[in-house]
């Protein structure tokens, strides 16, 4: 619950008049919609890095970041746009349309679906574009429905805007599934829907059937989809379907930041259906304008980089099972299979029952970052942790010999 504030009003013609405010404590306002927790894996990511610059050697497995740059045309492509003079203003607000334009390429490529690029916005990274998301789709006070655990921003940042989470509870049983039909069951049908696939954390990819029955059942209940697919092109078995191939009434986010390998280019899209796309628009122009338009420019060239990008895989692949084959039987605990993104999610609840103070420890003693499970999951978040395994398989290996190390030694 946000903390009530107190809030001493000022006259300023009061102050002028030279009125004595010795001894009183002035208090400023601050918002209670944003007072929402912090993004545990993001700070834990700012202590490690502390603890490297002080020469420390550290092991990143909290952040989901690939370790390999982003791929050598899309660098020389940026190079290219910086002496370009057209490069260097806004685009619009949509984003720049020979982007747009190729991402709707993309769709033909990768899935074989027809998109209108002019329904495509660029976003400065996929967190806006989730941010746009909910601002076209949903007043204050609507439900989205959220599988937990999942990705803490989208809590947050729905909370800060109003939106109330309606969290799906999720169990490694049930091999991280929600289950929708229980809404109904319950008569408690949100106004929307949240669902990634591959999933951050537990890396739980959705068959195309089930995707196509959830599209049917958001369709057939009103409910507004909006599908994270900022992990496709990260999964080991075949590549996921785009909700698109199902739906024309979802939200599609996408991002440069995962498979792309581009994070810190802060680039991400939309594919809006017809009745948002003006909406989406007139968001974006007030709320920033464009996205980078440099690096859109660079972006282009990211297409063209499939096979460079697809190397990558068969390391996350091998870094998984290093993990899974090399790590405590005890650290892993009950998990379901981790068949893409780069997360495993782990039970520690044999370990702990305080995944903050585990991984904080783990951290102090071992110089290994993984994210508490609290960041994804208010529940049963204490007893689980996440770990990433986007990094190097140098990493990995020095991450499962340090961790059983440390339970040789404890
Ligand atoms: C599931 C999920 N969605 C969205 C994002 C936001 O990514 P970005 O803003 O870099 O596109 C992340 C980042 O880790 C994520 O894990």
């Amino acid at each position: 619950m946000p903390s009530a504030r107190p809030v001493l009003l000022i006259h300023l013609f009061g102050l002028d008049n030279g009125m004595d405010l010795m001894g009183w404590t002035m208090v400023f306002k601050i918002s209670q919609s944003s007072e929402i927790p912090a993004f545990l894996a993001m700070q834990v990511m700012d202590q490690a890095n502390q603890m490297q610059a002080a020469g420390g050697d550290l092991v990143h497995l909290e952040v989901g970041q690939p370790s390999s740059p982003p791929p050598a045309a899309v660098c020389s492509a940026l190079e290219a746009s910086l002496g370009h003079i057209a490069s260097h203003g806004y685009s619009v607000a949509m984003g720049n349309p020979a982007l747009r334009q190729r991402i709707a390429e993309h769709y033909r490529d990768w899935y074989q679906i027809s998109a209108d690029w002019q329904k495509i916005a660029i976003t400065p990274g996929s967190s806006l574009g989730f941010v746009i998301a909910f601002l076209s789709a949903f007043d204050k006070g609507d439900r989205i429905a959220i599988a937990s655990p999942g990705y803490p921003a989208y809590f947050n940042s729905m909370r800060a805007l109003g939106i109330t989470p309606q969290l799906l509870p999720a169990r490694a049983k049930q091999n991280w599934k929600p289950n929708l039909e229980a809404l109904v069951a319950d008569g408690d049908i949100p106004d929307g829907l949240l669902l990634a696939s591959p999933a951050n954390p537990t890396g739980v990819v959705m068959r195309d059937a089930e995707l196509e029955a959830v599209c049917r059942w958001c369709d057939q209940h009103g409910v507004r989809l909006i599908m994270d697919e900022i992990y496709h092109g990260l999964s080991f078995n075949e590549r996921a379907q785009s909700a698109l191939a199902y739906t024309d009434k979802a939200i599609i986010v996408n991002s440069f930041s995962k498979y792309f390998c581009m994070t810190g280019w802060r680039l991400g899209w939309v594919v809006l259906p017809d009745d948002l796309v003006q909406t989406a628009e007139r968001l974006a122009q007030n709320l920033y304008i464009s996205a980078p338009t440099i690096n859109q420019m660079g972006a282009i060239a990211a297409f063209d980089c499939y096979d460079e990008l697809d190397a990558h895989i068969p390391r996350y692949q091998e870094n998984r099972d290093l993990l899974y084959r090399g790590l405590p039987k005890i650290f892993l605990g009950d998990h379901a299979p981790s068949e893409g993104a780069f997360y495993l999610y782990a039970d520690v609840s044999a370990l702990t029952n305080n995944s903050v103070e585990f991984a904080g420890r783990l951290l102090a003693e071992t110089g290994v970052a993984i994210t508490p499970g609290v960041d994804f999951d208010s529940c049963h978040g204490n007893t689980h942790v996440r770990l990433s395994y986007a990094g190097s398989t140098e990493e990995m290996k020095k991450a499962v010999q340090r961790i059983n190390a440390w339970f040789a030694k404890t």
